[in-house]
């Protein structure tokens, strides 16, 4: 027994020592010092959520985005985009941004106009004549004064982005004359500027989320909407409408908004490869959202029965017309220098109105 009882003796011992002095097992594993591991935890990741389907110019864009940041950081950075609102619609995404729960997100201009009321410039009926006016304005004064804004709430604009022009779809009946709009009731995204222009045409307006616009539709709760071809065929609003006008009378423009103390949390390094592949991206789609528009066109023109019409010139006229007060309006509250700036651009390529 003596044996037995000084074995138990010593392993209790053993036990009890190893438990003060630890059994030589380092609280967190050890690290890897292969190549594939380096860096692991400097990596950062950047959670970039948007509302629309993955083959559209906003899902594309975004998806390149991420690719060349992990390009050019040699994967230090990756961009996790999540499309569709899986993360956060509309409604929530800025909120989110804010909190930091997500470091970026691409709203359509329209919604941060709430927040930001020079936003509401970029509503304006028939603002821009031509994407060449868009861009100007993107790139020149009124985009660094509307960025300027964003400073007040800790967001940093990154890019704006061009979807497209904006097109009218409705069930009622062919939208020709501003008259053919009354007694209907359409989506809007959240814009003062968008539920006057809908107003001054006789429209009940609803504010709803772009992922609830569908069913809207389909039910017959909703009679019409505007939107860029792409959301039109992405979404496939195209299946539930009876009459479409290419009326291009507004854009969807994104502006790529990161959390401010996320970005000041990077180094030069990393904020100038976002940059880089940032305006990359930007350039990429400037040159093909108007196709990717165009292609979708052809599309539903294939592939469904919905009547098409083209605004003519007169008729685009009659239209601006209606919508002329829209401006005066809203003028104070967008800012009259950045009112100024649009109607030079505006003047530019088109007769004033
Ligand atoms: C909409 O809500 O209709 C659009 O803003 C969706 C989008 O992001 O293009």
């Amino acid at each position: 027994m003596k044996p037995l009882f000084g074995i138990i003796v010593f392993i209790i011992i053993g036990i009890l020592t190893a438990t003060v002095l630890g059994f030589g097992i380092p609280s967190s594993p050890p690290k890897v010092y292969d190549a594939d591991q380096a860096g692991l935890d400097d990596r950062i990741v950047i959670k970039f959520s948007h509302v629309v389907a993955e083959n559209t110019p906003k899902g594309l864009a975004a998806q390149m985005f991420a690719d060349r940041v992990e390009e050019k950081s040699n994967g230090q950075i990756q961009v996790e985009v999540f499309p569709n609102g899986i993360l956060y619609t509309d409604g929530v995404e800025i909120e989110a941004l804010q909190r930091g729960d997500v470091q970026i997100i691409a709203p359509a201009s329209s919604k941060i106009s709430n927040m930001f009321p020079a936003w509401n410039l970029l509503d304006l009926p028939y603002a821009f004549p031509n994407h060449a006016a868009i861009q100007e304005a993107f790139e020149g004064k009124i985009g660094k004064q509307l960025f300027k804004k964003l400073e007040a709430r800790n967001i940093k604009g990154l890019a704006f982005w061009i979807n497209g022009f904006k097109q009218v779809t409705s069930n009622e009946r062919p939208l020709i004359v501003p008259e053919d709009f009354r007694g209907q009731r359409f989506r809007i995204m959240p814009s003062e500027v968008l539920e006057s222009q809908f107003t001054k045409m006789g429209v009940t307006t609803e504010i709803m989320s772009f992922n609830e616009v569908y069913r809207g539709l389909e039910t017959g709760y909703l009679d019409g909407q505007e939107n860029t071809i792409s959301n039109i065929y992405s979404k496939r609003f195209y299946t539930v409408q009876k009459y479409m006008t290419l009326s291009n009378h507004g854009i969807i423009g994104y502006t790529v908004l990161m959390n401010g103390d996320f970005w000041n949390s990077l180094s030069d390094e990393h904020q100038d490869i976002i940059t880089e592949a940032m305006n990359e991206t930007t350039r990429w789609l400037s040159d093909n959202a108007i196709k990717m528009n165009q292609a979708q066109l052809e599309r539903i023109k294939k592939e469904s029965p919905i009547q098409i019409h083209v605004q003519t010139p007169e008729e685009r006229n009659l239209w601006r017309k209606t919508l002329r007060s829209v401006y005066a309006e809203y003028e104070s509250v967008i800012g009259k220098n950045l009112v100024e700036e649009l109607r030079k651009i505006q003047n530019k390529y088109e007769e004033p109105f």
